[in-house]
Order: C-alpha cells, then sequence, then structure tokens
C-alpha cells in the first residue's frame, strides 16, 4: 500500500472509495455502514462534516437524561452523551435519592483562568524584574486592547500578569503568568490570542530597553504561548448534606452505611490504585454532561487529574465529612467550561441541552457539571459498600448481550427473570439462549 497525498482534498465520496479500497475488504459492506449514518438532511449532515476535518460519517453516541435533580432549589433534568450502560440510570437514582433529603448545593470557589507565556532569557534577572515591573503591564494590556474589548464589555478581561522566574527548573526558563477572567466563554481563543500578542510585545519592549546588554537582548527566545487546562482558580463545589439518621435504608442502619461509606472514601483519598477508579466513577457523569453541552472533555479530564494530584500523590476529588450528627459530601473540581461560542449555538443537540438546563451561564453549568458528578460517585459508593456494583451492571450487560443476539420483547423479559438469581455471563447467556430457540450454532440465527 502507498501513502497518500492530499487526502483532505478528496471529497467525501472519494475519500471512502480511497480507504474502502485500500484498507477494507468488503468495500461494499464498509460503505453502507458508512452511509447509514448519514443524516438524511444535507444541510445538518454538512454542519456536522464541518465540525472537523477528513469527517466521512457521523459517530452516535446515546443521549439519555437523567431527571429529578433538586440543584440549589431548582429541578433540572440532565441531559447526558454517554455510552458506558448504567450511568444515567446511576445518576437518576442519585437524583431521586437527594431528592427526599434537600437536593445538591453548589458555590463557585473562583473564576480565573490562567495562561502562559513560556521563554527562555540568559541575563540579568534583577534588570528583567524591573523592566516588567516598570510600565511593561500597561503596555501589554494597552497591546491587546483590540482583542480584549469585547471581553470587557461582557465584564471579563485580563485579571493580573506576572514575571514567573522558574530558572530553578530549567536554567533560563521564565514566564509571563495571565490571569484571566472570560465570562460565558471557555476563553481558549481569547486567551491563546492575548498571549500571542504578549509575546510580541515583550520581544519588541525589551529589544528597545536600554537598560539590556545587546546580549542579553539576543538571549530572549520565546517558546511558546499556550492557555493551562489546569484550572485551580476556576473551581466549583458539588454539596450534599443531611442528618446522618436520614441515611436508614432497608437492611443497613444510617451508622453501619455512614461507617462503611466514609471509609471507602477515605481508602480512595489514600490509595491511587481505589483513586483512579473512584475519580474514573465521577467523569463518568461529569465528561456525560460535558460532551452533551458541546465543552472539551478531554480539557475537562486533564484538569481534574491535574487537580487530584497536585499535593504530590494522586487521590480522591471527593471527600465526606460527619460532625454534629450531619453527613457531608462534597466534591471540588476546577473546570473551564463555556456557554457561549465553540459547539453551543452550532450543534443542535447542544442547544437543546442548554435550553434543557434553562440557558445557564458557565458558572451555573460548572455547578450542574460537578453535581452530576458528585451525584455518580454516590451512587458507586452506595452500591460499592452495599449491594456491590455488579447487580446494576449486570442488568445492563445481559440487555447488551440480548441485544447482540437480537432476543425479542418476550425474551427479554424472560432472560431478566432467570437471570435474577444467577451470574450474568456471555457463555451462560448465549447457551440458554441456544437451548431455548433450540439452536445447534449461532450461525443458524
Ligand atoms: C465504572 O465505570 C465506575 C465505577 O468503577 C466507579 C467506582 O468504582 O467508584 C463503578
Amino acid at each position: 500500500m502507498q501513502p497518500i497525498s492530499g487526502f483532505s482534498k478528496l471529497n467525501k465520496k472519494e475519500k471512502i472509495n480511497w480507504l474502502t479500497e485500500n484498507y477494507l475488504k468488503d468495500s461494499k459492506q464498509a460503505k453502507k455502514i458508512l452511509k447509514q449514518y448519514w443524516n438524511d438532511n444535507a444541510e445538518l449532515q454538512r454542519l456536522h462534516d464541518e465540525f472537523s476535518e477528513n469527517t466521512i460519517s457521523n459517530y452516535y453516541m446515546p443521549f439519555g437524561i437523567a431527571p429529578n435533580f433538586l440543584i440549589d432549589g431548582n429541578l433540572y433534568a440532565i441531559p447526558m452523551a454517554i455510552e458506558e450502560s448504567s450511568v444515567v440510570a446511576a445518576a437518576s437514582k442519585a437524583a431521586k435519592y437527594w431528592l427526599d433529603r434537600g437536593g445538591f448545593h453548589t458555590k463557585i470557589l473562583g473564576n480565573k483562568k490562567l495562561g502562559h507565556v513560556h521563554f527562555m532569557f540568559k541575563g540579568d534577572d534583577q534588570k528583567l524584574k524591573a523592566f516588567f515591573n516598570s510600565n511593561l503591564k500597561d503596555i501589554l494590556k494597552a497591546d491587546t486592547s483590540s482583542i480584549t474589548k469585547n471581553m470587557e464589555k461582557r465584564g471579563g478581561g485580563i485579571l493580573s500578569l506576572e514575571l514567573v522566574n522558574k530558572s530553578a527548573q530549567i536554567p533560563h526558563y521564565y514566564q509571563i503568568e495571565a490571569k484571566f477572567d472570560t465570562r460565558d466563554s471557555m476563553g481558549a481563543n481569547f486567551i491563546n490570542s492575548c498571549l500571542e500578542q504578549f509575546a510580541k510585545t515583550l520581544e519588541r519592549e525589551l529589544s528597545k530597553d536600554e537598560s539590556f546588554t545587546q546580549e542579553e537582548k539576543d538571549s530572549l527566545q520565546i517558546v511558546m504561548c499556550i492557555l493551562s487546562n489546569f484550572t485551580p482558580e476556576n473551581m466549583v463545589r458539588a454539596e450534599v448534606r443531611c442528618k446522618v439518621e436520614d441515611l436508614a435504608e432497608e437492611g443497613i442502619s444510617a451508622e453501619e452505611f455512614v461507617e462503611k461509606f466514609s471509609l471507602a472514601v477515605k481508602i480512595a483519598e489514600v490509595e491511587p490504585y481505589r483513586s483512579t477508579t473512584h475519580n474514573k466513577g465521577i467523569m463518568n457523569g461529569i465528561d456525560a454532561v460535558v460532551i452533551a453541552t458541546g465543552n472539551d472533555f478531554r480539557a475537562v479530564e486533564a484538569d481534574a487529574h491535574t487537580y487530584a494530584s497536585k499535593d504530590g500523590t494522586y487521590t480522591s476529588l471527593t471527600h465526606c465529612e460527619v460532625k454534629d450528627g450531619e453527613f457531608r459530601f462534597w466534591l471540588d473540581l476546577p473546570i473551564a467550561l463555556g456557554t457561549v461560542g465553540g459547539l453551543t449555538s452550532l450543534h443542535p443537540l447542544v442547544k437543546f441541552s442548554l435550553d434543557l438546563l434553562g440557558n445557564p451561564d458557565a458558572q451555573k453549568l460548572m455547578g450542574i457539571v460537578a453535581v452530576a458528578g458528585l451525584a455518580q460517585n454516590f451512587a458507586a459508593l452506595r452500591s460499592l459498600t452495599t449491594v456491590g456494583i455488579q447487580k446494576g451492571h449486570m442488568k445492563m450487560h445481559l440487555y447488551n448481550i440480548l441485544n447482540q443476539l437480537g432476543a425479542n420483547t418476550r425474551e427479554r423479559e424472560y432472560f431478566t427473570v432467570y437471570f435474577r438469581d444467577k451470574t450474568v455471563t456471555h457463555h451462560a447467556v448465549v447457551e440458554e439462549f441456544m437451548r431455548i430457540r433450540k439452536l445447534k450454532s449461532l450461525d443458524d440465527l
């Protein structure tokens, strides 16, 4: 096979022809699969094609709803885009549970985002400091005024500019660290545009400053300008709380439940093998809402995991406490989201999701997303410390296998009862399916 040049220039049909002819034996069937996922509405299809490059089809993801979320006194039906079975069911269950116990509470703990001009300077550190602290900050701001004008009108903009000496980590390494308020936009384009202008201004101003020698001027090297996806100053807290006695359930006393639940959280706080899985469960809820609302889940993931390891050991993102007979369980989450810009007004399902949530501003959406994460974690820990996780998971696992086998409604009902007291394995489901259908092999299907 030969590499191809100009693949991006081919039209969709040509791309598919090239692909199927070169990589896929059954090119007819492969083409059929791709076409099956095209939207009948040509305009809508074009919109989706243009979100990215080299698109040949659409990739479906289940879009579900977790209702009954009482958040800060308002009831929400939360949209979730996720392929993993039982995540939406777990979220709905946790929502219902807390509906009777005061609901979820959220609090914004900060709204500053950061970005850096990373540069090298092989000169006098004191001179650089004096240069930066003279009037460079004002010039940096003035030079970005055309970029910041609209953001400032919305109440945001550049909050601060600092010179940071990083030469202890890498010789001659410095940063301009800038903090921003990007209001309801995620802010990546805004921040990066400001940073690239800062770099140009730094080069221009340093080259004409007479306090530096020519050698010092020549040593300035801009390495890169980029926002940080770590946003420890752009944080939200989601919390649930109730009297310990309100946690009593059939088969388990409130005290026993709280003790085991608290231990499960403590284990996630000290044991990275567990915190990874514990936080993965939290991200099940978070990513699903982040994707449904058209936000960047990779940025959200990176942010959360850096925060979870900020003290040198990877730890739990949630915590709990029992004080004066009250149980508190909370999630502190750094997160950068947008409710304007990006896909928010372009993707019809994203627009639908935001409408469904009452068109929240970015801070409200941060709260809703964090609640989805906390709810998910509560549901997982509640199952893990009581009946175990497999009970709920296995039902969905069973349905997935039955779907693959093409079981009908009556058969699904039969299997739900049949596996009530048995372990669901792929082998066991297939065996019973073949028995009731009187099949010798699945090839007879
Ligand atoms: C599965 O996707 C997530 C869980 O493993 C989370 C957890 O263990 O806390 C159930």
